[in-house]
């Protein structure tokens, strides 16, 4: 495995790799897999899933300031490098990216990507210019490593929904795989931040996943239930917990973020539906959510 730390080196790596393993078949294929890094077995599956189809697996680590907010966790957002690495090695990554914030922003930059729509609801709404951070560096990374196909978790479905239109909708020839969620056995949802929550905390946060388990069951069993139920469930559920301070607890059309009307049945969306929660468990602010087609 290398671990490369500037741009220049990253590109050399991968333009040598890919001469490499393209001799005799085809060309062979490279994946990109996103991060900032405090990996876990969320990041790991990416990994994995890139394995299955990329010849070429590379990982960027690189805890992006452009996507923090002023009084967001930027600073002190978890770092072990040592770690990180001994689990890109064990997952079999060839390349691990791990540039400085002065090699990839030596000024401000001046171009932003922005994802309209799509960012104007849920964590776009609570986090502005977070999506624009997103794209903006995804973009950087798509242009610095030239992945066939890159790997998202469905942890941030938002962020899944945002950088697909934006390839699209500029036209980059890269394949955006969806990875499901990885959660611990009781149902908490892995992520980077759960190292903030104190034991208190970590047993309150499993609310999350259990109010998403039972909307999905409702939806099943009550085939009139509408948006403003769902709602008012989401509401009440997480409610249960003393300490849980709701950020948004949302259900919208999917991967179009289309609001949906209280009164909307939510058997007669023809899609798929996301119910979309953020809530804050003391200072650390959770998302989790659901992807299902309710019809
Ligand atoms: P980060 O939070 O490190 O997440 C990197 C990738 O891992 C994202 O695609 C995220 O959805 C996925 N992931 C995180 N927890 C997961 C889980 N429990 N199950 C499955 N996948 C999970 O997302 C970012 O970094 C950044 O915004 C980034 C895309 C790297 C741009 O800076």
């Amino acid at each position: 495995m290398k671990v490369v730390r500037s741009i220049a080196e990253v590109r050399q790596q991968v333009k040598q790799l890919r001469q490499q393993r393209s001799q005799g078949g085809g060309d062979a294929v490279v994946g990109l897999v996103p991060t900032m890094g405090f990996l876990h077995d969320g990041h790991a599956s990416l990994m994995r899933r890139a394995k299955q189809t990329s010849d070429i697996v590379v990982i960027s680590i690189f805890v992006n300031p452009i996507q923090f907010g002023p009084n967001e966790d930027f600073e002190r957002y978890p770092r072990d490098e040592q770690r990180d690495l001994a689990l890109a090695e064990r997952e079999g990554v060839d390349v691990v990216f791990m540039p400085t914030v002065e090699d990839m922003y030596p000024a401000p930059t001046k171009t932003h990507v922005t994802v309209a729509e799509l960012t104007d609801t849920l964590c776009g709404a609570s986090r502005p210019g977070h999506f624009d951070g997103v794209s903006t560096v995804v973009t950087k990374l798509f242009n610095i490593v030239k992945p066939d196909e890159a790997f998202f978790g469905a942890k941030d479905a938002q962020q899944v929904a945002v950088i697909k239109q934006m390839v699209i909708d500029l036209n980059m020839d890269i394949n955006v795989v969806a990875c499901p969620i990885v959660r611990e056995v009781d149902g908490l949802a892995l992520s980077s931040r759960n190292v903030y929550l104190s034991a208190e905390e970590r047993e309150q946060a499993l609310v999350l996943s259990r109010s998403l388990e039972m909307i999905k069951q409702r939806v099943i069993e009550q085939p009139e239930l509408t948006a403003g139920d769902i709602r008012s469930m989401l509401r009440s559920e997480i409610g249960t917990s003393s300490i849980a301070i709701i950020d948004y607890a949302e259900i919208m059309t999917f991967p179009q973020l289309e609001a949906m009307e209280d009164r909307a049945v939510v058997r007669d969306v023809a899609g798929e539906v996301i119910v979309a929660l953020a809530v804050k468990f003391g200072k650390t602010r959770l998302i989790d959510n659901a992807i299902f087609s309710p019809s």
